[in-house]
């Protein structure tokens, strides 16, 4: 059960030509399917962003929101940690950056989000969807155990919720998640709750061709899905 403004984010973009949500679109998808994120607002403008910034309170995340831009990083397009008196400066320091490294991308705004709290294990929750299994939900540890490594584990959807605690226990890295060097274990039942998710996400909106929250901040009470790329394909195409 899809909901009506699910829909609508989806097919306004490829009404637009896009093929992916935008990062504030991708962030109240998940919102929308009961995903917990920290709060955010899109600034069209420096006073726009020292605005949202003073709405969140305390220090915040800017990331470039282009339609152009996939990987933010990679042109210098997301800051962390930002101190609410230097918004308005980094706001500019930021698109100035990134106007260098990627001459000619269209921006949109910048995304104004609250700081996750500190202490986190990064986790990664995706889907594909293959020609012939359908929608498939991927779990994974942030940064080099994904990339690097490829420890990930696959489930055809639609699958209960035990296998998605199942998932995790399959991946080489799931100590981290138990708790390593006087560090406390994670809540694993909250993990789940984002791979049941993604499930749903995939299952509802067949025009998700692949998705992937990189990163999921992981917690001993809770997780937070602070980034998500949603790439679109028009069914039939
Ligand atoms: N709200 C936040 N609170 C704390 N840390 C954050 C937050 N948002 C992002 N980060 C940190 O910054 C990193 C990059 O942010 P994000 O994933 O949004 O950008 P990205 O361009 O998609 O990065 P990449 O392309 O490298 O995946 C995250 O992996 C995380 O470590
Ligand atoms: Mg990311």
């Amino acid at each position: 059960m899809a909901s009506g403004e699910a829909r609508r984010l989806i097919e306004e973009a490829l009404r637009e030509g896009r093929g992916r949500l935008l990062e504030h679109e991708a962030l109240r998808l998940l919102e929308l399917y009961g995903v917990p994120v920290p709060r955010y607002a899109l600034a069209r403008s420096r006073e726009e962003a020292v605005e949202a910034a003073r709405g969140i309170g305390g220090r915040v995340v800017l990331k470039v929101v282009s339609p152009e831009i996939v990987h933010k990083s990679d042109v210098g397009g997301v800051v962390v940690g930002v101190e609410p008196e230097r918004v308005g400066e980094e706001y500019e320091v930021l698109l100035e950056r990134v106007r260098r490294a990627a001459p000619g991308a269209r921006i949109v705004g910048v995304l104004v989000q609250e700081m996750a709290p500190p202490g986190a294990v990064e986790v990664v929750v995706g889907g594909v969807r293959d020609p012939v299994f359908g929608p498939a939900v991927m779990f994974g540890l942030g940064g080099v155990f994904v990339e690097l490594f490829r420890d990930v584990s696959f489930r055809v959807a639609p699958f209960p919720r035990g296998e998605a605690l199942e998932m995790m226990r399959e991946v080489r890295a799931y100590r981290l998640l138990q708790g390593y060097r006087g560090k406390p274990p994670r809540d694993l039942e909250a993990l789940a709750d984002i791979v049941m998710a993604a499930q749903r996400i995939m299952m509802d909106n067949p025009e998700i061709s692949e998705m992937d929250i990189n990163p999921v901040m992981s917690y001993p009470k809770g997780a937070l899905a602070v980034d998500a790329r949603f790439i679109l394909k028009p069914p039939e195409g």
